[in-house]
């Protein structure tokens, strides 16, 4: 069997500036015979990862403290690549306030109550409220045509916090996308750091200089999730200060030991408590969708999404993870994953295995099968169109036409230009893929009912299916769809979620036909293939691949990672490499489109570019059989010939970093130029009510200084 990388989940937090990046290997040789960068690479490629957290001061956790590493600090890497016989690295985590005031409540014991702790996917403190990792992905802002700002703008987005714009060279948040007042908040309690649900992806259209995000909430009785963060602000005033008895009486959970079915129910009941407490002191807790306009520079504009059809308000079934735009509408897909209890409390008692599993196993919330994407159209934003009310405010409405297809999906593409009245979609439906869920000590393996290896805790687990890719023809009026090509291939699809595609997450202009997009499929790998997850699957509606396929697939050794392109109008994978061979014990993530410098499209119409991805290879240890820590590498295809292999591979030595996310690239960096910048002093500041107590107020002040630290030395090391 061959072992999953363990530097998948291996971290360390290193601030690097300017680190050396040795070309490993090339097929291309400078005089001296040196091995250089393909030429014609060029720019800088940007990609993110989470490094874990404060207290676990990176990755991996202790397998008792295991939780996603989903859930992490942001930590932005960025490789120059100028100069083709030495790149450079640079990489820093985004020290944004709610990550300060987690390091000064982990550092000072008369903190300890406002310390905040992993839930799941979440990490929250009982008294200062929701981290906002900012940890998913970017979106580049190209300059603007009319000189307000003059070089390109990087945002980090992610689904539960604002985006925060960071200066791309530095590597510093600067500041967040829209004021604590501008942005809604879930469950709030009004604690400084508020838990805002949003989306990862906002799209920025360089053509009209607007972006679009989404800002939605499911509501109390909809969504239990804000109970982890009521329970713990009653445990923490009533100063219970060991975790385990705190959140035994949080959930209940000496009942649930012995009642497990009845777990949901309590929380649900407590959930109702609480909600009507809540309402009769103005903190009510409602449903919403908002979507968000945004010019780059001024104030958020917000409208309420309704059915088109109805006139009723339009509800968030999963989450949302992404927004596309065409040439007349914004798409905004409803995502593959629950915000969901289960989601957010992970390890509540660290001391109670089976209490862990049990808790688990009784809030889990597979998410609706069903995919709906929300279609708005851009002239009914504008005056004379159809939506109503003032979009400075919190009451504006506008209509959307709600689309469903069978089957869940993390990411898609959307043609710019609308063919024959109709939206172009190319859509990854990564159903059976728990992109929530992560191996835990409690877990049992697939293949022989044995637990999982304490090296692998908190990596994601296997997927129970191949996934699925479709393009589309969607009406935007009726939500109809017309035209459906769909490929899944066994071995490509194997927990395929993310993908490059031409021009796409650059500031270079959004193409009009998106032909083809590079993803990356994961592989199937039996140290993470869980029972649950393919228990949670069983009896799943859509399900194409049978348990007993997955079985086979994971006794016979599983199946390697691999990059392929799937060609949109064909609607079929035309061109892949597989980690076969020597390669076998790779892992390929993060594929970035970039372009070959002063290339022009060919006859075709394909313009030279390469595919930058990050791959983690197999593993050596030591005399002991430990694991020896190792760098990730960055390997470079030919966007058009990935069968050739890799063109050139590169390495850190200093690099330490799990799974990376999502990527970016831009032709060239430029210092924040603070066109945009929130006040992040009164920002936070102005959530203190009269309730707020002193030690709160002194946290987040210093949390507040210490940001203020950090833009002076950014301004110090930049000489302005
Ligand atoms: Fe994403």
């Amino acid at each position: 069997m061959t072992s999953i990388p363990r530097s998948l989940n291996r971290a360390n937090r290193a601030t690097l500036t300017d680190a050396s990046v040795d070309v490993l290997w090339s097929t291309e040789t400078d005089a001296d015979g040196a091995f250089v960068l393909p030429d014609g690479l060029s720019g800088h490629y940007f990609t993110i990862s989470a490094v874990g957290d404060v207290a676990s001061g990176g990755l991996p956790r202790r397998p008792t403290e295991s939780t996603t590493i989903f859930n992490g600090d942001g930590y932005v890497i960025r490789l120059d690549l100028k100069d083709r016989a030495a790149p450079r690295l640079s990489a820093k985590v985004l020290g944004v306030p709610s990550l300060l005031a987690d390091e000064i409540t982990q550092a000072e014991s008369r903190y300890s109550l406002l310390r905040f702790r992993n839930f799941g996917v979440s990490r929250f403190s009982p008294l200062l409220g929701m981290r906002n990792t900012v940890n998913t992905a970017f979106v580049p802002i190209a300059p603007d045509l009319e000189g307000r700002w003059k070089h390109a703008r990087l945002l980090v987005a992610i689904d539960a916090g604002r985006p925060w714009e960071i200066d791309p060279v530095t590597l510093d948040p600067v500041t967040p996308v829209g004021r604590n007042d501008e942005w809604k908040g879930d469950g709030s309690l009004g604690l400084p750091f508020p838990t805002v649900f949003a989306t990862a992806h906002p799209i920025w259209d360089p053509k009209t200089n607007e972006g679009f995000m989404v800002n939605f909430g499911k509501g109390m009785l909809e969504m239990p999730d804000t109970m982890p963060v009521m329970h713990e602000v009653h445990a923490a005033q009533k100063e219970v200060r060991s975790r385990t008895r705190a959140v035994l009486e949080t959930v209940g959970l000496k009942r649930v030991v012995r009642l497990r079915d009845r777990i949901g129910n309590r929380l649900k009941s407590d959930a109702a408590t609480v909600s009507t407490a809540l309402s009769g002191s103005g903190n009510m807790l409602s449903t919403f969708f908002y979507l968000l306009r945004w010019d780059g520079l001024g104030d958020l504009q917000r409208w309420n999404l309704v059915d088109r059809a109805t006139g009723v308000p339009v509800k968030v079934i999963n989450s949302l993870h992404q927004v596309q735009v065409s040439e007349s509408h914004i798409v905004v897909m409803d995502t593959g994953y629950q915000v969901g209890l289960n989601s957010l409390i992970s390890q509540p008692t660290p001391n109670l295995q089976l209490a862990d599993e049990l808790l688990r196993d009784a809030v889990s919330r597979r998410p609706d099968p069903i995919l709906r994407l929300y279609i708005i159209k851009r002239s009914d934003l504008e005056p004379g169109g159809a939506a109503t009310g003032d979009p400075s405010g919190m009451q504006a409405r506008v209509p959307c036409t709600v689309a469903t297809l069978p089957a869940v999906s993390m990411h898609f593409t959307l043609d710019y230009a609308e063919r024959d009245g109709k939206l172009w979609l190319t859509i990854c439906h990564s159903s059976g893929t728990s992109i929530d869920g992560w191996v835990a000590q409690y877990d049992f393996l697939a293949t022989d009912n044995s637990r999982p290896n304490p090296e692998v805790m908190g990596m994601l687990p296997a997927a129970a299916g191949l996934s699925r890719l479709a393009h589309y023809a969607i009406d935007p009026l009726t939500g109809g769809m017309s035209h459906c090509d769909l490929a899944m291939r066994d071995p490509f699809q194997w927990e395929t979620a993310l993908y490059g595609s031409s021009q796409g997450f650059t500031t270079l202009d959004i193409p009009d036909e998106v032909a083809a997009t590079w993803w990356f499929g994961f592989g199937i790998w039996p140290e993470v293939a869980t029972v649950a997850v393919l228990d949670e699957y069983a009896d799943y509606p859509l399900r194409v691949t049978p348990r007993e396929h997955v079985v086979n697939e994971l006794k016979s050794g599983g199946r390697p990672s691999s990059l392929f392109r799937f060609d949109h109008d064909h609607g079929r994978i035309l061109d892949h490499w597989i980690a076969e061979g020597d390669d076998r014990g790779c892992v390929v993530t993060a594929p970035q489109w970039v372009p070959r410098a002063g290339a022009t499209p060919d006859a075709d119409g394909r313009t030279p570019a390469f595919i930058v991805s990050v791959v983690y290879t197999a593993e050596e240890r030591d005399a002991q059989g430990r694991c020896v820590p190792k760098a990730p590498q960055f390997w470079v295809f030919d966007a058009w010939d990935l069968a050739r292999g890799p063109l050139c591979k590169l390495a850190c030595p200093e690099l330490r970093v799990g799974f990376a996310f999502h990527t970016a690239w831009l032709e060239d960096v430029a210092p924040w130029e603070a066109a945009y910048h929130v006040n992040v002093h009164q920002d936070y500041t102005s959530r203190f009510s009269p309730l707020t107590s002193g030690v709160v107020r002194e946290v987040v002040k210093e949390a507040l200084e210490r940001f203020d630290a950090s833009l002076r030395e950014r301004e110090e090391r930049l000489g302005i």
